[in-house]
């Protein structure tokens, strides 16, 4: 196994990614003796147990967080320039070669199932820029031990690709929606794509099959003053609204914690125009938003509070890039290649095993943004996947 540091990559995205080998190969064995379970995963009887939704392997750090969430990114291209994520220009992709073919990450989601992931979010970049992503999420849906499938856009390609991905079993969708002004939107986004957000967003809201949420970042000084059009707008077509903070994942660095829209402030807007938000408490305590409802019960709303305050003592998400890297933090410096472990024919489920587990164990317990020591991780968020 060989397990990477990111210390040498480039702060920007124009910089191709590059990085630092510090493990070797005898690092998988240490992992395999370490972690309790491996062992009853042997290469000749994996293929049964991995076909089980029954696992009794569970993912569990050093803090007792269980996880059984996965974030997969697809691509890391995006066919828009959103400022808090891209940089307006230059931006540098992933030669399509590198990126995991969707038999690999079928292949990883079957490994990660047999312990015990649950939950399957699809990213990117955008992720509907892969071509013939329905493929993949015919694939993920058809295993046995996925409760959860959803798919995370920004909408512009949503509207033709809707009826194969409903057909291929995708049932949530989280569609960014920052702004219902096309001028703010080519600001924000330095695209031109408003009217496909809002095709698409329609398709989805019309589709019986498919859950649909608004994901919302306020940037002070381009869509703060739609907060309560947004709000206005959710209600009216029925559908979740949830409003993310904004991270230091931004390729062009301009974050700093002042820029930041807290979910305090928001709440305030929101209740001076809506009356007092209701605090609702029967969610999932690994999920990133704390919900609350209009007075009279007519919206949700969620509140993503990254920044202000850090949810990651209920953690349980794991992160997949597109060119196979996992990542156990979305801050996180470190990855762990799973990629070389899918090239292998057939592949070596164990290690992929055990690669999972040595992710999971050298877990932090926060990412410290509000640290004095902290460091923006060398990825953005479209490298990441959101
Ligand atoms: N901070 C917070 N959220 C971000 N996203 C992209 N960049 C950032 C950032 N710097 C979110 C967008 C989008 C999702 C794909 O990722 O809000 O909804
Ligand atoms: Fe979890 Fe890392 Fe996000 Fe914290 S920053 S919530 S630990 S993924």
């Amino acid at each position: 196994m060989m397990h990477y540091v990111d210390g040498n990559r480039g702060a920007s995205a124009d910089q191709p990614a590059s990085s630092e080998i510090v493990g070797n190969d005898s690092q998988i064995a240490d992992a395999k003796k370490m972690l309790p379970g491996l062992a009853a995963i042997s290469s000749e009887s994996n293929n049964a147990q991995l076909g089980s939704a029954q696992s009794s392997t569970v993912l569990k750090d050093r803090f007792g967080r269980i996880h059984q969430s996965l974030r997969i990114s697809v691509t890391d291209v995006c066919n828009i320039r959103c400022q808090y994520c891209m940089p307006a220009e230059g931006a540098q992709f992933l030669a399509s070669e590198r990126l995991l073919s969707f038999e690999q990450i079928e292949e990883f989601v079957r490994v990660a199932v047999s312990f015990g992931i649950r939950r399957i979010r699809l990213t990117g970049g955008e992720p509907l820029s892969r071509p013939n992503l329905h493929q993949l999420v015919a694939k993920l849906s058809a295993i046995d031990g996925v409760d959860d499938l959803a798919l995370t856009t920004n909408g512009t390609l949503l509207a033709p690709q809707l009826p194969g991905l409903v057909r291929a079993g995708l049932r949530r969708i989280n569609l960014s929606l920052d702004t219902l002004s096309a001028t703010t939107f080519e600001h924000i986004s330095r695209r031109k794509s408003f009217q496909n957000v809002l095709e698409g967003l329609q398709a989805a809201l019309k589709c019986p099959d498919v859950e649909v949420k608004l994901n919302t970042l306020v940037l002070r000084h381009l869509n703060m003053c739609e907060v309560i059009d947004l709000v206005t707008y959710a209600r009216e077509h029925q559908v979740d609204i949830r409003f993310i903070e904004f991270m230091p994942l931004d390729a062009s660095r301009q974050w700093q914690n002042s820029s930041v829209v807290t979910g305090h402030e928001l709440r305030e807007i929101i209740s001076r125009r809506f009356g007092p938000l209701n605090r609702l408490v029967d969610q999932r305590s690994s999920q990133p938003s704390a919900d609350y409802e209009l007075s009279d019960g007519s919206l949700k709303i969620g509140f993503i509070d990254s920044v202000s305050q850090p949810f990651c003592g209920a953690c349980d998400r794991l992160r997949l890039t597109a060119d196979g890297q996992l990542q156990n933090c979305l801050f996180g410096t470190e990855h762990w290649p799973v990629v070389q472990l899918l090239q292998t024919l057939p592949p070596d489920r164990e290690s992929i095993g055990a690669l999972l587990q040595a992710c999971v164990s050298a877990k932090h317990p926060a990412h410290g943004i509000s640290d004095p020591q902290f460091v923006a991780p060398p990825r953005a968020m479209y490298q990441i996947g959101g």
